[in-house]
């Protein structure tokens, strides 16, 4: 069977579940996987899944949407590697705020080797909270990883002055936080052994001691069982996702930046790590805020480096839920 007959003979419908169940490998806030997929012959529907919101960690919806937005950018992904071309609708219907995206294939569009590849990242990415190794990102990996976020939206690299106010925010956040007892309640429910099966944070995805940072990453509440071998992120880069507007539309995009620059992040070996603590305390927000030059609204800090390949232990894996959890097919079933 040649190359070209296997793309017409696949209708889009396959490839949009196939889609769904790549998109399933996105990362998300405290990996709630806020999202749920719906597969239509004509159509992929993305719907936010609010009862895996954070009530009192994001108590807006900005990591929620976020979330989507990865998984979002994952489907668009994997849709491109497979051949077609697609319309997405943003947040299309007013009166449904659950209604994120709405994908519909428009033709059928060439592979190219770069899209293949991106493709393969989305069963590679992960979160590894360890210390980057002391290699500085080369200058033309961090230029890729630039125009990978800038082809969706914003992305600031931060300069050392910058990096230390950002590593004074992210403390004053991680005490804001750890003194809030709605939001110490349910980091320690996402992190914890009530948590539902193939959510959340497992004990193995969690540094076993605090890491060495100019910027602290999130305090879990506990720690974990991750050998966390030497080193200190000096050589880690700390970045800032942000647009000019704060709404749900804003993050859904700033979701999908988060993708694409992850995503090419992994294809060059640069680890990244959201760090979310800082946007969602108000007064640390402020100082994002500011350290953006009030370009626009800060949506998430980075920290990108170098994987360190000397950390003992395989890398982090987190766990997902079951395709059928977050993957409804059926539209499909009830036309054959
Ligand atoms: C919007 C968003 C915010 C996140 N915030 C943090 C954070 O503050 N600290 C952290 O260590 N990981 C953070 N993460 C990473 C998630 O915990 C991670 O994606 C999830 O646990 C799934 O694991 P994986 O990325 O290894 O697949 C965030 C991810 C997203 C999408």
């Amino acid at each position: 069977m040649s190359h070209e007959t296997t793309f017409v003979d696949r209708l889009p419908a396959a490839a949009f579940a196939d889609a769904a169940t790549a998109a399933s490998k996105a990362p998300s806030i405290l990996n709630t996987q806020p999202w749920l997929w719906e597969v239509h012959p004509d159509r992929l529907d993305l719907f936010a899944n609010r009862r895996r919101q954070l009530a009192a960690g994001d108590p807006q919806g900005r990591q929620l949407m976020l979330s989507c937005g990865a998984a979002l950018h994952h489907a668009r992904v994997a849709l491109a590697a497979d051949g077609w071309a697609v319309h997405v609708d943003r947040l299309p219907h007013a009166g449904d705020p659950d209604l994120v995206a709405t994908l519909v294939v428009s033709g059928r569009a060439p592979v190219t080797m770069e899209g293949l590849r991106l493709a393969h990242m989305i069963w590679i990415r992960h979160t590894d909270r360890r210390p980057v190794s002391e290699q500085p990102i080369p200058e033309v990996g961090l230029q890729a990883i630039e125009a990978a976020a800038r082809a969706e939206g914003d992305l600031q690299i931060l300069s050392s002055e910058d990096v230390a106010d950002l590593g004074s925010a992210a403390c004053r956040a991680a005490a804001v936080e750890a003194g809030d007892a709605q939001v110490a309640a349910e980091l320690a429910y996402w992190t914890g052994r009530a948590r539902l099966a193939g959510t959340g944070l497992p004990p193995s995805v969690l540094p076993a001691h605090p890491t060495q940072t100019i910027v602290p990453s999130r305090d879990f509440g506990r720690p974990g069982t991750l050998p966390v071998g030497a080193g200190h992120d000096h050589a880690a880069v700390y970045a800032l996702l942000f647009g000019d507007g704060d709404g749900p539309h804003d993050w859904l995009r700033a979701g999908e930046t988060l993708s694409a620059a992850w995503l090419t992040a992994t294809t060059i070996g640069v680890s990244v790590v959201p760090l979310s603590g800082v946007v969602e305390v108000a007064d640390t927000w402020h100082t994002l805020r500011r350290l953006l030059a009030r370009l626009g609204y800060p949506y998430l800090a980075l920290r990108l480096g170098i994987a360190n390949p000397e950390q003992p232990g395989p890398p982090p894996r987190t766990p997902r839920l079951p395709r059928a959890r977050v993957v409804d097919d059926s539209a499909l079933s009830d036309q054959r």
